[in-house]
């Protein structure tokens, strides 16, 4: 359905479904655009088959059922129009090229137009905009849709959406789909608070703060020796290069759905990222310091306050936050600590399939091998009697056929793959804790998988954020970003904080000798490089940073902005490209 020239075909979709009916009534552009940015939002908002048979609904028939699905609305327009107030909409769907066809929904238009524009104040607006953001998704659900009876049409009017008509009229659950794809687009949004942006900002906050959320990623254990998955020396980068295995993608390595065809791919590999003689990295210890201190100001004041809170949400399945000693953990993504059969759902403990592991073998469920052993024994006797008196050939093929009816159990290690639901605790959790958070620092993650990355966006937005990674994570808007090996960053912190760092609590097998704690002296510390300050920006650049372009991009609409506000107050015009701009620019690399 694309066109020759790129352009998305919603003049076609407009046509097609009036000619082919023979029908007066054709689907309007604007229905065609709402619909396929729904579908689409249907990948990071989760949608229930019954929500989307109910937003297909409607449509006449089948053939104008596949002519929305297919056609290319999509690639220029994506989801991000749904967002839009009506009237852009409206130039969206004029510059995709066919006027003829929109003119006559132009009055369409500007009614709908006109009808949210006049909704709501602007001061309503913002006010429930701010309850959105502090208080999240549910409690605005609870405060407009249930307690206030506000019809959802009218709501989405405040997030600058104006449903066409034929979507006014859906099901319930499918009105508050479409509630919370406006939500979840509006939360996306955060602004950055102005008032951080030093490291002295981040070091204060850290002090001060009671209640302070960690979330981690692959990055934390890359100097334990565990290689993340997304770096350029990566695990996916490592799997794609050595081409061993027929991946379209590296990611099917934790493809809930490949592994179940394919198991002995997983564990031809899963050795290497199996948690064994491992130790924890001044990250890990960073964290259960900052747990100690909130356990030590709590039992001071009131300890029932911050018995439910959780210090870490982590990604990571290495289980190196336990051996740090670190409590109030949650493994977002579970861990090789317990393995549950594919087949029969029997849960092990997690060194029941250590050895085959580590062997690189498939471990099969004990209980699962029996029971088929079993099944089989029966099988047999009944065909070889069947077999006795029919002739040989048949017995042969009838018991091939059987065989492969009959299950194997797989033992799968209840880490979280792609395809699989999270455990009902990360979602308690975080409603949980959502209100008692008053910093969070997310350190070593690319946040490209929801819907953990989607923490940041729904803890309340005036929680302040620092980031602390080697690469910068464009999507998200940290107050302060500090830039470079996560391990030296911490430290420095530290030293800025005068705490020591724990040493890790539990070992693990026998210990060879590099197992002592990485402690590293303040000596040590010397002789490091001081952070660089990006320009006057919120973003600190320390030993190993990969900023790249983003940080020569911050750094340029800094030194702008300061060459703008001196200019101001001089009344003369400084060049944009000015000598000093050339000069840090170098120095940044
Ligand atoms: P990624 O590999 O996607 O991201 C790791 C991030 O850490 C990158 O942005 C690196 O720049 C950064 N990093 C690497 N070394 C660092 C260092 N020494 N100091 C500071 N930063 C460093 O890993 P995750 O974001 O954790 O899922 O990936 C999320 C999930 O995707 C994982 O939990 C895994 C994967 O598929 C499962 O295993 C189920
Ligand atoms: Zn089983």
């Amino acid at each position: 359905m694309r066109t020759s020239n790129g352009q998305p075909n919603v003049s076609n979709v407009h046509e097609t479904a009036a000619e082919n009916n023979g029908k007066p009534k054709a689907y309007s552009a604007l229905y065609a655009l709402q619909l396929r940015a729904f579908i689409d939002a249907a990948e990071d908002v989760d949608a229930d088959p019954d929500t989307i048979e109910d937003l297909l609904e409607g449509l006449e028939d089948g053939d104008g059922e596949e002519e929305i699905q297919e056609s290319d609305l999509d690639e220029d327009l994506d989801s991000e129009s749904l967002a839009l107030p009506a009237h852009e909409q409206h130039s969206a769907i004029e510059g995709s090229g066919d006027l003829d066809d929109l003119e006559v929904e132009t009055e369409v238009i500007e009614r709908l137009k006109r009808e949210a524009d006049g909704a709501w104040s602007k001061e309503e607006t913002r006010k429930m905009m701010h309850h959105l953001k502090e208080h999240g998704m549910s409690s605005f659900v609870r405060e407009y849709v249930i307690t206030q009876n506000i019809p959802i049409v009218k709501l989405l009017f405040a997030f600058g959406i104006s449903l066409c008509p034929e979507l006014r009229n859906k099901q319930p659950q499918t009105m508050l789909y479409f509630l919370r794809v406006a939500m979840s687009k509006e939360l996306h949004l955060r602004e950055k608070l102005p008032q951080y942006n030093t490291l002295a900002d981040a070091v204060s906050l850290i002090q001060a703060s009671k209640r302070v959320v960690v979330l981690t990623g692959a990055g934390i254990s890359v100097s334990c020796g565990i290689p993340d998955f997304r770096s350029h020396n990566g695990l996916y980068a490592t799997l794609k290069e050595r081409g061993t295995y027929d991946l379209d993608d590296p990611q099917q390595m934790f493809d809930i759905h490949y592994f179940r065809e394919n198991p002995a791919v997983f564990y031809s590999f899963a050795s290497q990222i199996y948690p064994s003689n491992f130790i924890p990295s001044p990250c890990h210890r960073f964290i259960k310091a900052i747990e100690d201190r909130g356990k030590s100001c709590h039992s001071l004041s009131s300890p029932k306050v911050d018995e439910s809170h959780h210090q870490n949400y982590t990604q990571n399945i290495d289980t190196l936050e336990t051996l740090t000693g670190i409590t109030r953990v949650l493994q977002c993504h579970g861990s090789f600590a317990t393995a549950t059969c594919i087949q029969c759902r029997r849960r092990t403990p997690g060194t029941e399939i250590e050895k085959d592991i580590m062997e690189h073998r498939v471990p099969f469920c004990t209980v699962c091998l029996e029971a088929k052993k079993e099944a089989e024994e029966v099988r047999q006797a009944a065909f070889k009697k069947k077999a006795k008196k029919r002739g040989r050939k048949e017995w042969e093929e009838g018991s091939d056929e059987e065989e492969e009816a009959i299950p194997v159990g797989v033992m799968k290690p209840d880490i979280t793959f792609f395809g699989e639901k999270l455990a009902d605790d990360f979602e308690h959790a975080l409603e949980d804790d959502r209100d008692k958070v008053d910093l969070l620092i997310v350190i070593g993650t690319s946040l490209k998988v929801s819907p953990v990355s989607e923490i940041l966006s729904h803890l309340p937005h005036s929680v302040p954020q620092i980031l602390i990674n080697k690469t910068p994570v464009r999507h998200i808007n940290p107050d302060i970003v500090l830039l470079g090996n996560a391990d030296d960053i911490v430290q420095h912190l530290c030293e800025q904080l005068s705490w020591e760092l724990p040493p890790p609590v539990e070992k693990r097998l026998e210990v060879p000798s590099l197992a002592r704690p990485a402690k590293r002296t303040s000596g040590e510390m010397m002789g490091k490089t001081e952070p660089i300050r990006v320009a006057k920006s919120h973003v600190w650049l320390f030993e190993g940073a990969e900023g790249g372009k983003w940080v020569r991009d911050i750094e340029e609409k800094f030194l702008e902005e300061n060459a703008g506000s001196e200019s101001r107050t001089t009344q003369s015009r400084v060049p944009k490209e000015g000598p000093e701009v050339k000069k840090s620019r170098t120095r940044l690399g």
